[in-house]
């Protein structure tokens, strides 16, 4: 932590501005608990990535959010290359009051320079490719493989450093775990499978009953989602409707959890977001 801390604070007194990704689908659970002692007060513009698979009337809450938190905020889709294009343009208003000074000073105002910062695939890689057309192969993260610094052309108006800065994501929080697991931003190995489609179930039912009972042609709503075995029947209903059985009519758990994760990873059960800025985060007027 304290090198990946320091590797960025390196990287700063480089840039201009920092931005910041976040998943859509989990914006507060993608990021990095020290994220404010890290980027020491660097002009920021938060980026949420993936909303392709965000649900969008949440995602305008928390755009609402973070602007009211005082951040600039933009919401994109870094696969298609969704509103991308906006990014240069924000950077510079963000800092348009050093740009006005610098054109005052008769100075001729250089690129923005920036650096991308967040948790493991949240879409930085991604996103780099996006803002520069191409693909920048990270020769610098191979062992033996040495090369300074590379500033990459986003248009002319933003510069961006090669290498991200590489978040670490919240360990402590559990239900964050399970969140980061459900959108498969840590890997199953940590938490098991079926704890973690349990997780998503309950979610599903709570927040999008109508797409998942279309979906897996489910009957029965749970009447309380706090009862683990009306949780459970939901998914063991899943399992028999995609015919994952075991002996003696036993619905097989495990295949069922694996079946309900693809399914939302891939955007089968619609635009789905598992955490929306006034649920479970500290209480503030709605
Ligand atoms: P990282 O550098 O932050 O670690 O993340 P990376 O860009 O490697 O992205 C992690 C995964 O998220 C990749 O999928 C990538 O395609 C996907 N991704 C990134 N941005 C978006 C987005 O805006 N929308 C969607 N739908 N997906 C996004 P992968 O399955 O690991 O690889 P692949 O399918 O691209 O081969």
């Amino acid at each position: 932590m304290t090198r990946a801390k320091r590797q960025i604070q390196d990287k700063l007194k480089l840039i201009d501005i920092a931005i910041e990704l976040l998943d859509a689908r989990i914006p507060i659970s993608s990021r990095n608990p020290m994220v404010d002692d890290i980027l020491q007060g660097k002009p920021r513009l938060i980026i949420l990535n993936k909303a392709d698979l965000a649900d969008p009337v949440t995602t305008q809450q928390w755009m609402d959010y973070f602007q009211h938190e005082g951040f600039s905020v933009i919401s994109v889709d870094s696969s298609s290359g969704t509103r991308v294009n906006e990014i240069p343009g924000k950077a510079k208003e963000i800092l348009h009051e050093k740009i006005a000074k610098q054109i005052a000073k008769g100075m001729n105002p250089r690129a923005v320079r920036g650096l991308i910062v967040g948790i493991p695939n949240v879409g930085k890689s991604t996103l780099i490719n996006r803002l520069a057309g191409r693909n920048i192969a990270a020769t610098g993260d191979k062992p033996g493989v040495t090369k300074g610094q590379q500033w990459i052309k986003a248009g002319t108006d933003l510069e961006l450093l090669d290498t991200p800065g590489i978040l670490w994501p919240k360990f402590e929080d559990q239900q964050a775990g399970y969140r980061l697991a459900v959108t498969g931003a840590i890997k199953e190995q940590i938490l098991n499978v079926d704890d973690i489609a349990y997780f998503a179930t309950k979610e599903l039912v709570q927040r999008y009953w109508p797409t998942l009972s279309e979906r897996y042609g489910l009957e029965s709503q749970p009447s309380d989602i706090e009862d683990n075995e009306q949780i459970v029947a939901v998914m063991e209903e899943i399992g028999r409707r995609r015919g994952c059985l075991m002996g003696g009519g036993l619905v097989d758990l495990e295949k069922a959890s694996g079946i309900i994760l693809r399914d939302l990873r891939a955007g089968k059960l619609g635009r789905i977001t598992l955490e929306a800025p006034y649920d479970d985060m500290p209480l503030r007027e709605k």
